[in-house]
């Protein structure tokens, strides 16, 4: 095994300056995000009950499932009673812009015997809903969508929802998300931006990372288009003057990572690394220059592979969007990132997609059970992005830790607890590079060999899972053969900054 001891390169001059210039302008870095858009009214809190409600048998235990899953910092994220295995999504789409039709056919277990259940789901207008083929009533209560079956389900049973719906993607709009996000439009197309509660604004769903699924999509559209989704394509089909694209995504989801991109957009052929498909889908008026730095995405993926273990999923590329430059987003296998960053600066996009490539084995495969556990996403792909920032030769790791060591205590002050944020700092730099900060000191305490034996532990025992912080530091201390209770206390679970050990 490599001991991922990063080398040490001879740093391009302009690059460390690049660097220094953008380190206030990083990804997601707080105050830094621009607000876009206009703010669109709450959605009404209309009830509206179509079909005509069936009659419904209960049986004595059954019960409505609950409106959120109890997360501290998003309370109205999820819902409680079922587990979706299954999202199959079908969308129909007339222009890069204006309203959609759809329908979204959801595979879910039930927890306990169920007299109705809620999906998160915002916008738009329902024109059908059945429960295992019957036809089932639903009612609208702020972003939430109440199903009533037309027969109670029992608990520990198999049931397919089915909703058909029409109407504009709406924009979501949290105190946890900086800026806009849901299924956002530009000229050149759309493209999802969920992270954290805006997939709720393209499918009624459990939209909560607790809840993985496996999804598959299908994307109606002008043949002049081109669709993009989450995963592997499997069947290109014209239909007259339409074309029908589907994929899969046959690793779990969460439901923050969807990504759709349907518009006037290429797609780049970046070959294979390792028996992963390299495909990215751009902005049809990209330029050459801009289209070539996109092979460094070979070059990380190798990088990160060596580091962490096999890449998770069958495929991965960036789709480069014509976005607003507010934030990127490691939309699974298919990276979202405004164009103008890959455009504007080439050391910037390139540390920022490293960023994101990393996310796909830490925040993607591996997913936080509950918003306030984060940092398991930001610090350590902010960790990943040190790492190839010292071998691309930027900045050396060593300095970027002392960097944020030295304003760490700035941001624990701000900020509290690295295990513990607030709804409206998830994106902080407490999460990111505080973060980032937690496991370098980490390495320096149990040493490299045992500090990327936990990393690919990590990623290898919970692939597919949603995890704790709790977990993290039971595996550390079980990898690592040391007693870390006092570590994770002083680092994560406390606003003192402790000296970097050594
Ligand atoms: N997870 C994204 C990144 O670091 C951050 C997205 C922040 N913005 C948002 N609206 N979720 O890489
Ligand atoms: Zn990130």
């Amino acid at each position: 095994m490599r001991d991922g001891a990063p080398r040490t390169t001879i740093r391009p001059a302009g690059a460390v300056l690049a660097i220094l210039v953008l380190a206030g302008t990083a990804c997601a870095r707080p105050g830094t995000i621009r607000h876009t858009g206009a703010a669109r009214p709450p959605a009404t809190s209309t009830s509206t009950t179509r079909p005509p409600k069936p009659s419904t048998t209960i049986p004595g235990d059954a019960s409505p499932g609950s409106a959120g899953l109890g997360d501290t910092l998003l309370p109205a994220s999820g819902n409680g009673g079922y587990d979706v295995s299954q999202y199959d999504l079908a969308f129909a789409v007339d222009d890069t812009s204006g309203p959609i039709t759809a329908t979204a056919t959801i595979t879910a277990t039930a927890s306990q015997a169920l007299s109705s259940f809620h999906l998160d789901f915002r916008g738009y207008e329902i024109t059908a809903a059945t429960v295992d083929g019957a036809a089932a009533a639903t009612e609208r209560d702020g972003d939430e969508l109440i199903v009533t079956p037309a027969t109670a389900i029992a608990s520990g049973a198999t049931f397919t929802t089915a909703v058909s719906y029409s109407g504009e993607p709406p924009l979501v709009k949290d105190a946890s998300a900086p800026g806009d996000i849901g299924w956002l439009d530009a000229d050149s197309g759309r493209f999802a931006a969920a992270e954290p509660n805006g997939a709720k604004g393209i499918f009624p769903c459990n939209d909560h990372p607790s809840d993985k699924a496996l999804f598959t999509f299908s994307i109606t559209a002008p043949a002049t288009m081109t669709a993009a989704a989450n995963g592997v394509l499997v069947g290109q089909e014209p239909d007259g003057a339409s074309m029908r694209w589907r994929f899969e995504q046959a690793q779990p989801m969460a439901t923050y990572l969807v990504q759709l991109a349907v518009g006037d957009y290429d797609v780049i052929d970046g070959g294979t690394v390792d028996d992963v498909t390299i495909r990215h889908v751009v902005v049809r008026n990209l330029d050459e220059a801009a289209r070539q730095r996109l092979d460094i995405t070979n070059d990380q993926l190798a990088f990160f592979e060596q580091l962490f273990g096999n890449y998770p999923f069958a495929t991965y590329g960036l789709l480069i969007a014509d976005a607003p430059p507010s934030f990127a987003l490691e939309t699974q296998t298919l990276t979202l990132m405004p164009a103008s960053w890959l455009a504007d600066d080439p050391a910037f996009f390139d540390i920022v997609a490293a960023h994101e490539l990393a996310h796909s084995w830490f925040g993607d495969a591996v997913s936080p059970q509950r918003w306030s556990d984060i940092w398991l996403n930001e610090g350590f792909a902010t960790y990943a992005e040190w790492m190839w920032t010292d071998h691309a030769g930027y900045e050396t790791l060593d300095h970027l830790a002392q960097e944020a060591h030295a304003q760490a205590p700035e941001w624990r002050d701000e900020f509290g607890k690295v295990a513990d944020p607030a709804a409206t700092n998830l994106f902080g730099p407490n999460e990111y590079d505080g973060a980032a900060l937690v496991l370098h000191a980490l390495r320096l305490t149990i040493g490299d060999e045992a500090f990327f034996a936990v990393l690919r532990q990590w990623f290898e025992r919970y692939n597919g899972q949603s995890v704790t912080t709790d977990q993290f530091e039971a595996l550390a201390a079980e990898v690592s053969k040391t007693d870390l209770s006092g570590f994770f206390a002083a680092w994560v679970h406390s606003t003192i900054v402790p000296p970097l050990p050594g």
